[in-house]
């Protein structure tokens, strides 16, 4: 079906548009009272996220009450390493926690992978098909996986973390179970990418959370040479690769053979544009936390912010949007961007 609201891919694809798209990264979920309405009637997380029409209902929520230009599917990073081998649980007000972990190349031994993991995912592309039916053309509808590096994090910790040094610690003690995994990974994330095209992805979006705690020599071993191949190796939509605290490697993020760069709200436009150059399309990166301001101070900071970029932008913040964040809030961002 032909899109009615074409903006946010053209934009990816680096052609200048009427005015820059604007989604919000965590834009389905929990800001959104239909979202908690749903999701509080529900045993849980996870049965939201593997009932592919409920999955597909809160896709569509925050087209309907926020009017942003692009739907990302509902679903959790969290997924491939369940199908790999390691499954999770979303403990309520905790965050994911794995009940297993891997500790070495033994235990990466074990792990599916491939095409064979990533069949496992059907719920997950059911959900697109169901999305890109009921979206019936009226924005784009993206897909995402996690990093290798930043889920072999979770699969290391068994749970979030403000340090990662357990996964730190596996790659300097361990690094070839740690390669290992990140091949495993690698070769898992390309064929559910494929697989989600397939199912109706526009474009995909390869999220790289925990990137700002490696060292820059880490982050050249261990993440960027499977971001770059996931990326060579997707060449049926355009990809987006957001790696959130990776700052100190913009530049050889800039190289990678993807689409658009995501950005987070500690780097300058100024300092993006220096190691980007004019034409990289970004994405990015108001700090989430703008919008529990005033509404004159929302428009001023987001208009500033495009401003800085100078154009080749797709709107964002620098991060997800935190949950208790005021709803007017964000509406005042997206109108001040839809008003340009
Ligand atoms: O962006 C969207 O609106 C689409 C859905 C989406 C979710 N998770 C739903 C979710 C996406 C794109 C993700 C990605 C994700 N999941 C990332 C990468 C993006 C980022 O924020 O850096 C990461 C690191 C995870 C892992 C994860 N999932 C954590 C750490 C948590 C707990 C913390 C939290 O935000 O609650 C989750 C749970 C989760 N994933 C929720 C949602 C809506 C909250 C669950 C609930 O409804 O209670």
């Amino acid at each position: 079906m032909e899109l009615q609201n074409d903006l946010f891919l053209r934009a990816a694809k680096g052609e200048t548009t009427e005015r820059p798209p604007v989604w919000l990264m965590r834009q389905a979920g929990r800001i959104l009272p239909q979202y908690r309405a749903l999701r509080g009637k529900l045993s849980g997380f996870k049965e939201l996220v593997e009932t592919p029409h409920l999955a597909a209902e809160v896709t569509i929520q925050p087209i309907d009450e926020l009017g942003v230009d692009a739907a990302i599917i509902f679903s959790d990073i969290l997924v491939i390493p369940e199908v790999m081998g390691l499954e999770y649980q979303m403990v309520e007000k905790k965050g994911p926690w794995f009940p297993e972990t891997i500790k070495s190349m033994e235990d990466v031994q074990q792990l599916r992978m491939g095409a064979e993991a990533a069949a496992e995912l059907e719920y997950v592309y059911e959900a697109l098909r169901i999305t890109k039916k009921e979206l019936k053309g009226r924005v784009p509808l993206i897909g995402f996986s996690g990093a290798p590096w930043t889920l072999l994090s979770y699969m290391i910790e068994g749970s979030g973390s403000k340090t990662f040094s357990k996964a730190k610690k596996f790659l300097y003690t361990q690094p070839k179970a740690a390669h290992a995994l990140l091949d495993k990974l690698t070769e898992t994330i390309i064929v559910y990418l494929k697989n989600k095209i397939n199912a109706g992805a526009d474009l995909v979006q390869i999220f790289d959370s925990w990137g700002g705690i490696l060292s820059p020599e880490q982050y050249e071993e261990f993440s960027l040479p499977y971001i770059k191949r996931i990326c060579a190796a997707i060449d049926e939509a355009p990809v987006t690769v957001f790696a959130k605290g990776a700052w100190f490697v913009l530049d050889k993020i800039g190289d990678l053979p993807c689409d658009v760069v995501g950005l987070d709200w500690n780097t300058r436009p100024e300092f993006a544009r220096e190691k980007l150059g004019a034409n990289r399309v970004v994405q990015g990166n108001l700090d989430p936390c703008v919008l529990y301001s005033p509404f004159e101070n929302i428009k001023t900071k987001t208009k500033e912010m495009i401003k800085g970029f100078g154009g080749n932008q797709i709107v964002n913040l620098g991060h997800g949007v935190y949950p208790d964040t005021p709803l007017d809030g964000v509406k005042c961002f997206v109108d001040t961007v839809k008003s340009l």
